[in-house]
């Protein structure tokens, strides 16, 4: 089988860098760009951190660095989360400068879909900035994009605020932008993550496996510490990666969504009526669902991949 061609959007963010390890190592995937975004931390730190991860993987991927700020407004950022870095609780080679590429994140996007002889696939795990740009700047790449992957939104509720998912809320214009792109979307939300959980058994399992997951249990165990207690560590970002690779643990509904972009209590809400019967013309196929024992094998059976 040949592998699926790819494009990533991120803000490491440490859930962002178990996806990025998965996706990297995975025999199914081609992961033919990296670009950052600010969201979880700021630009600088997200595209240290996605080089300092690179080198650490011993990957070859080209990274480009992208917008600074949301669209509209200013960047609230996750650092009270994850931490100064977004990477805190482990010791990374520093990042290599001379790897990152000279063009901003959206050039480098065009440039690679405009120049591909075939369809990528375009997964998005921080707020949609970038996207929304390229879309606006460049809407003849819609006709190579295959489909948007993405974590962010909610059918339930926020995380940043009641109402908001924190990628989403963090640039609602640019979210808006992509979910009326017209493009195939998936979309795997907050309400899915929660249920995508690793429990302390498995976090336990982490460090004996490779490098890469001593890395991340250290890093996790820095970052959602509360969480560990709990013995129930989300792992948003990596149901992108899952939704490429096996779909099937998820279950999908074709719906309607529309991104608030107004409202003092409801901006960046994903409002969609999970009722397929009514609503406009579906546009985003929602993961509704998941099966967190399956999501925990596949987990620890794709890190397993990573080594180094
Ligand atoms: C999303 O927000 C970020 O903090 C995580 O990296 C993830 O992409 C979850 O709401
Ligand atoms: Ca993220």
């Amino acid at each position: 089988m040949s592998k699926l061609p790819i494009m990533i959007d991120t803000d490491p963010g440490i859930d962002d860098a178990a996806a990025l390890a998965i996706a990297l190592f995975h025999p199914d995937l081609d992961v033919k760009l990296i670009t950052t975004v600010a969201g979880n931390v700021s630009i600088e730190k997200t595209t240290a951190n996605a080089l300092k991860l690179i080198e650490m993987f011993g990957k070859d991927v080209p990274i480009a660095r992208g917008c600074e700020h949301p669209l509209v407004y200013d960047l609230d950022d996750g650092s009270e989360v994850h931490g100064i870095t977004g990477m805190d609780g482990w010791v990374f080679p520093e990042p290599d400068y001379s790897r990152l590429m000279k063009e901003h994140a959206v050039i480098a996007m065009r440039d690679l879909l405009m120049e591909s002889p075939e369809e990528i696939t375009l997964v998005a795990i921080g707020p949609l900035t970038n996207v929304g740009m390229l879309f606006r700047l460049f809407p003849e790449v819609k006709a190579k994009i295959n489909e948007i992957v993405l974590m962010g939104g909610s059918v339930t509720r926020g995380n940043k605020t009641p109402t908001g998912e924190f990628n989403i809320y963090s640039d609602p214009e640019a979210a808006h932008i992509v979910f009326t792109s017209g493009l195939p979307i998936r979309m795997v939300g907050l309400d899915v993550g929660w249920k995508s959980f690793v429990d302390g058994k498995h976090m336990d399992m982490l460090p004996e496996i490779n490098k890469v997951c001593e890395m991340l249990e250290a890093t996790f165990r820095h970052y959602r510490s509360n969480q560990f207690e709990k013995g129930i560590v989300n792992m948003y970002d990596s149901d992108a990666i899952a939704a490429l690779v096996k779909p099937e643990m998820f279950k999908w509904v074709n719906t309607h969504l529309d991104v608030e972009l107004e409202g003092k209590y409801g901006r960046g809400q994903t409002v969609c009526d999970l009722d397929e019967r009514y609503g406009k013309a579906h546009n985003v196929t929602v993961a509704v669902d998941v099966s967190t024992k399956v999501f925990q094998d596949w987990f620890i059976e794709s890190l397993k991949n990573c080594n180094i």
